[in-house]
């Protein structure tokens, strides 16, 4: 929960201060319903999850949810009309649950603490939601986000409305995507949110650098040794948590050597060797804020020629995604200007040969350069890892287009960049073994990526507590663990 105390010298009925991000967001998406025909707003937080048996996942809100309240204990709703009237339905006070798992806030608290103007106990869902619904112009609810329960009770309510048609009651005579709302609002983010995802990169950044101390230390030891996967995995986790991150952002990815060449290999048993890289993919959440970073470093302390002059094009590439993410260029002027450096690259190496793949136009233009690489140069990130937010500019016409299996697409132009958005940076390239491949790449998987913040001229690169450089990795490898 990231809603503060209530400072001294408020007055009920809201502690929160008017322009507490909380308070501006609800008010905020209050607006957009507004300007969207009005309507009564229903999100709900996430359903907790069996692990097995009585034994649960840990518990993690609604991004939705939790982006608009504050709030992070489970069975929870928050209701919000167009007029900006706010209520929060949660579990009540239960003083023998709650030896067994914890303080809850309760409906009573739930009010001034969250700031919403009226908070009841779920049960009082059932009774008042059917009283909100009533002449509302549409209901508004977050489609495709797998919540039955909701859907279930929606219809309930919108029945009993109708049942008081007699009165002059009438439920509301369009459902509507909320997703839509709060999606464009979260593709922006305030200062507030920045300081979060700053922090969350920062931690992150300094895991990777301490894994990388770790298997130098381990190496240096014992060069003829290895390393388990689980062990370097368990670096990054102390770090998480002894920084107060919740966790990781997504199951970490460390991949020794060849398992690189698995674009989402979760560590493991396998072995890191010290003539094989290490590529890690691992960022925390802090706050209900993702990170999301990724290095690729050797297990000795120090890159092989062959490892070297892919990582080195990699590193290009990412340069060239760099400069051009900022505002006005579009969100997939980064992935063309990376692939443009990775396909020279490819033809300079002879991963790709002239002869066979022709010149470096047709290696983009025929995508031969997605044997190397395969997948997209970044996406947005925020709450969730892959954060909402459209890609595509749809107030911009539609255009037609080759596609590289020989057909024809139609899309919309990819979106153009704006101050406060989040992406991340991360190309790469993984050799497989194959016939025309030299034999020195094979099995070489390599990724950098970075979380960059769109300012007024450029972006900020938050994740660069680590470095990128293969010299400064070295470097920092060589220094002794903290
Ligand atoms: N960590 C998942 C990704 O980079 O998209
Ligand atoms: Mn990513
Ligand atoms: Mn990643």
């Amino acid at each position: 929960m990231n809603a503060p105390a209530a400072p001294a010298q408020q007055t009920p009925p809201s502690p929160l201060h008017p322009l507490h991000p909380l308070h501006e967001r609800r008010a905020e998406l209050a607006r957009r319903l507004h300007a969207a025909g009005g309507g009564v707003a229903i999100v709900m937080t996430a359903p907790e999850v069996t692990r097995s048996r009585d034994t649960e996942h840990p518990f993690r809100a609604d991004s939705h949810f939790h982006y608009l309240t504050g709030f992070d204990e489970p069975e929870a709703v928050l209701v919000l009309r167009a007029d900006g009237h706010s209520e929060l339905f949660c579990r009540e006070k239960h003083p023998e649950q709650e030896v067994w798992t914890g303080v809850r806030l309760g409906p009573d608290a739930a009010r001034e603490t969250l700031g919403v103007a009226a908070a009841y106990p779920l049960s009082q869902l059932d009774r008042r939601l059917p009283e909100l619904l009533n002449q509302a112009p549409a209901v508004w609810t977050v489609f495709g986000s797998g919540d039955e329960p909701l859907d279930q009770r929606l219809d309930g309510w919108l029945a009993e409305v109708r049942a008081q048609s007699h009165f002059g009651h009438a439920p509301p005579s369009t459902h509507r995507d909320l997703g839509v709302l709060l999606d464009e609002m979260r593709l922006f983010k305030r200062d507030d949110e920045l300081a979060l995802m700053r922090r969350a990169a920062g931690i992150s950044a300094g895991a990777h650098r301490r894994a990388m101390r770790f298997c130098a230390a381990r190496f240096r030891a014992d060069p003829a040794g290895s390393v388990a996967e689980y062990e370097i995995e368990a670096e990054l986790l102390h770090e998480f948590r002894r920084h107060g991150a919740a966790g990781p952002a997504y199951p970490s990815i460390v991949a020794a050597g060849r398992n690189a060449c698995v674009l989402h290999h979760s560590a493991g048993a396998a072995r890191l060797r010290a003539d094989e890289l290490c590529l890690i993919d691992a960022g925390c959440e802090f706050d209900g804020y993702a990170s999301d970073v990724t290095r690729t470093f050797p297990a000795s302390g120090r890159y092989s020629a062959p490892q070297r002059e892919l990582y080195d094009i990699v590193v290009a590439a990412q340069e060239a995604a760099v400069a051009a993410t900022r505002p006005g260029l579009r969100h997939r002027d980064a992935h063309h200007a990376a692939v443009r450096v990775l396909a020279q690259g490819m033809l300079d190496t002879g991963l790709l040969s002239p002869d066979r793949h022709g010149s470096l136009d047709d290696v983009i233009e025929k995508a031969h350069y997605r044997q190397f690489f395969m997948h997209g140069t970044g996406h947005w990130l925020g709450r969730d890892v892959h954060d909402t937010g459209d890609y595509l500019a749809r107030d911009e016409a539609p255009f037609e287009q080759p596609d590289y299996l020989g057909g024809r697409v139609v899309k919309h132009p990819s979106r153009k960049l704006e101050p406060g958005m989040v992406v991340t940076l991360e190309p790469g390239l993984y050799v497989r073994p194959a016939e025309g491949v030299p034999e020195r790449y094979w099995h070489i998987g390599i990724r950098i990526e970075d979380d960059a913040v769109l300012t007024a001229h450029g972006c900020e690169l938050i994740s660069r507590g680590v470095p990128v450089q293969a010299d400064e990795i070295e470097a920092l490898m060589r220094s002794e663990l903290p």
